[in-house]
């Protein structure tokens, strides 16, 4: 599996703004944004274009558009504070959602929502979710993908846990992963360490659970 950790300045400015504690909801869905259009930015650079001529103003020149917008599903709760600035990158783009909300004693995840396409066959996936940390969640996304055809799925992440990457990894599924870091790995509430809490919970709101 293919995984690339976006380390640009930008990037870990709004990481970071995100990891502090002291960052409040509106500050932390800001921050989530702009992050996120940085990692939507480096997931698109392998994207096939499709070239066409156009004109400008002094004459013609060959135009670049994508050749095959992907679907951009976000997982809910958390990937909803993704979703804009994906979308807004990929304008073309369609979306579905998945929802799925993780047990707090089984760290399995629990299924509430689907909306997908029936056939994915020949078109790419952009998953968004904030958080990788056992893996589980991210998955079941996949899997559902993969079951309707869907050969090439990128997902962008904030944060990983090495676990979560091994278990992407040893999915064998046709799986990209772009993150703005892998960190040190999951405590015994199955939270990413340092990381920055819960990502839905500082986005939405909530009881602290880690
Ligand atoms: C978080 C996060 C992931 C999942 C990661 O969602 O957004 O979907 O946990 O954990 P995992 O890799 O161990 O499965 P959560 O289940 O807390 O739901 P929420 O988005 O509604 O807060
Ligand atoms: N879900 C989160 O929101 N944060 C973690 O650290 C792990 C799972």
């Amino acid at each position: 599996m293919d995984v690339l950790v976006v380390d640009h300045p930008l990037a870990q400015s709004r990481l970071t703004a995100m990891r502090d504690a002291e960052t409040d909801s509106g500050a932390f869905r800001a921050a989530l944004h702009e992050l996120t259009t940085m990692l939507v930015y480096e997931a698109a650079r392998s994207f096939a274009v499709q070239k066409y001529p156009i004109t400008t103003p002094v004459g013609p020149a060959e135009g670049t558009r994508m050749a095959n917008p992907p679907l951009i599903v976000p997982v809910l709760r958390a990937g909803l504070g993704m979703a804009d600035s994906a979308l807004a990158l990929l304008p073309e783009s369609s979306m579905g959602f998945v929802g799925l909300a993780r047990d707090e004693e089984t760290f399995e995840p629990r299924a509430y929502m689907e909306s997908l396409p029936g056939d994915l066959s020949g078109l790419p996936v952009l998953v968004l979710d904030p958080m990788l940390a056992t893996g589980g969640s991210l998955l079941h996304c996949c899997k559902l993908l993969v079951d309707r055809g869907c050969t090439e799925v990128i997902v962008c992440c904030v944060l990983a846990a090495p676990e979560g990457v091994a278990a992407l990894r040893d999915s064998g599924l046709p799986l990209r992963l772009i993150t703005a870091s892998i960190d040190e790995g999951l405590n015994d509430k199955k939270y990413i360490v340092p990381g920055l809490g819960d990502a839905g919970d500082r986005q939405f709101g909530g009881m602290p659970r880690f």
